[in-house]
């Protein structure tokens, strides 16, 4: 019986851990400990931090195991390439983990390759702020600045004026682990995104997603939809900056995950990184490509090659939001009255019952579960992915 580590036990890993059992893989899963729903879904709960690599790659070695994979977060990222690299593991380099891991790192490598990326500067959190804009007066407002090592959105701020960037290097200070940060031309474009897949350092898909956003300054995805409609050379473009973004990281053995905005009908690579994606991205790709994409990640994480539809044509459209409770509190009902039958719904998980405390949704883990339908158009997937929604009842008492 082949093994395997799923990094993470949340409750965008479950798929993975399910799907795992589901091919007779023994599963372990790898976390903290706290109350998370993998924990009870895998054959084996380790609670060890994900980030900390040299305590997994023990865990690893003594176990022997065959594979090490997450999906939907970026922090085990790191401690993959290194368990993988040094077990000679199916997946990412160490170095392209440590890429992943690195807004500044990556951005440097996408600079160097010719990657369309927004313009940047790297600075040290003491830096001086008059000597920050100095070196930034070349540079278009607005400017974005951010962590090298947070996700999320967190501890990323859009600045209109000079006059802003203290505030914004706080919120930086605030959240990283790092002594640096970055600071960007923010591009004003459309929010989107690809999945993509490189085996043994061919890229065997790139697929783009419309993203639903929650509104903010910098977009939290509330959802996302598949195909995501672009014209042939647009297409051709965003193809070419995402497999240069994973040949300038040296992505070879991993699904891949890319923020991207479109511009004049030019794709700029916001962040790219060697794991599948959260918020129902694995789902839609799955009826997009007529493929278990989880199913895909586990064997490439084992060693085996994925096997993708030649033909790259969609089977399906589809959609997917994330449940938002309307308010922070204790959940009182949490209904899904929908029909267990209906062919235009993939999935609805809810996260929650009633009695548990939730709270208004702003970020990605405030979700209380999440919605997926298809249809033979986007707009039938969307007419679908809404009516499903209509009928989930959801009420909160609100924390006064
Ligand atoms: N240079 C930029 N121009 C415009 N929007 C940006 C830029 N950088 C980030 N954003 C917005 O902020 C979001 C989060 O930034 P990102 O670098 O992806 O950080 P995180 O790791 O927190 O997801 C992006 O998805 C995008 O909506
Ligand atoms: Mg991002």
């Amino acid at each position: 019986m082949k093994k395997i580590m799923i990094m993470g036990a949340g409750i965008y890993q479950v798929p993975l851990i399910r799907r795992a059992r589901k091919m007779g893989i023994y599963t372990i899963a790898v976390s903290i400990p706290g109350d998370y729903p993998g924990f009870f879904e895998a054959d084996e709960a380790l609670y060890i931090n994900t980030t900390d690599y040299e305590a997994v790659l023990n865990a690893a070695r003594e176990r022997q195991i065959d594979g090490i994979v997450t999906v939907g977060t970026d922090v085990a990222v790191i401690t993959i390439g290194r368990v993988c690299e040094e077990l000679k593991l199916s997946g990412l380099s160490f170095s392209a983990a440590r890429i992943s891991t690195d807004k500044s790192l990556m951005k440097e490598c996408f600079e160097k390759a010719g990657v369309r990326t927004a313009k940047f500067r790297k600075f040290f959190l003491d830096t001086p702020v008059e000597e920050v804009l100095e070196n930034c007066s070349d540079m278009q407002y607005p400017l974005i600045v951010k962590t090298v090592d947070s996700s999320g959105s967190r501890g990323i701020t859009r600045i209109d004026l000079p006059d802003r960037l203290p505030e914004a290097v706080e919120a930086v200070r605030a959240v990283t682990h790092r002594d640096y940060y970055l600071v960007e031309e923010f591009i004003t474009g459309d929010d989107f995104g690809a999945q993509a897949f490189v085996y043994d350092g061919e890229v065997l898909f790139v697929l783009p997603h419309g993203n639903y956003q929650f509104h903010g300054d910098t977009g939290v995805p509330a959802g996302h939809y598949v195909p995501y409609p672009l014209q042939p050379e647009e297409l051709e473009d965003m193809e070419k900056q995402v497999t240069g973004a994973i040949r300038a990281m040296g992505l070879d053995h991993c699904a891949v995950n890319a923020d991207l905005i479109l511009r004049g009908g030019k794709t700029y690579v916001v962040e790219l990184t060697g794991r599948g994606g959260a918020t129902g991205l694995s789902e839609l790709d799955s009826v997009y490509l007529g493929v278990d994409m989880y199913e895909q990640i586990l064997r490439s994480a084992l060693g085996e090659r994925p096997d993708f539809p030649a033909d790259g044509k969609g089977k399906a459209a589809c959609a997917c939001k994330l449940l938002q409770s309307p308010a922070t509190g204790t959940l009182t009902l949490l209904k899904n009255e929908n029909s267990d039958s209906d062919p235009g719904i993939v999935e609805i998980v809810l996260d929650h019952h009633a009695g548990d405390k939730v709270r208004a949704f702003r970020v990605g883990p405030d979700r209380i579960g999440h919605v997926i339908t298809k249809g033979c158009t986007l707009a039938q997937a969307e007419q679908a992915l809404e009516e499903a929604l209509g009928k989930i009842r959801v009420e909160v008492v609100n924390e006064s």
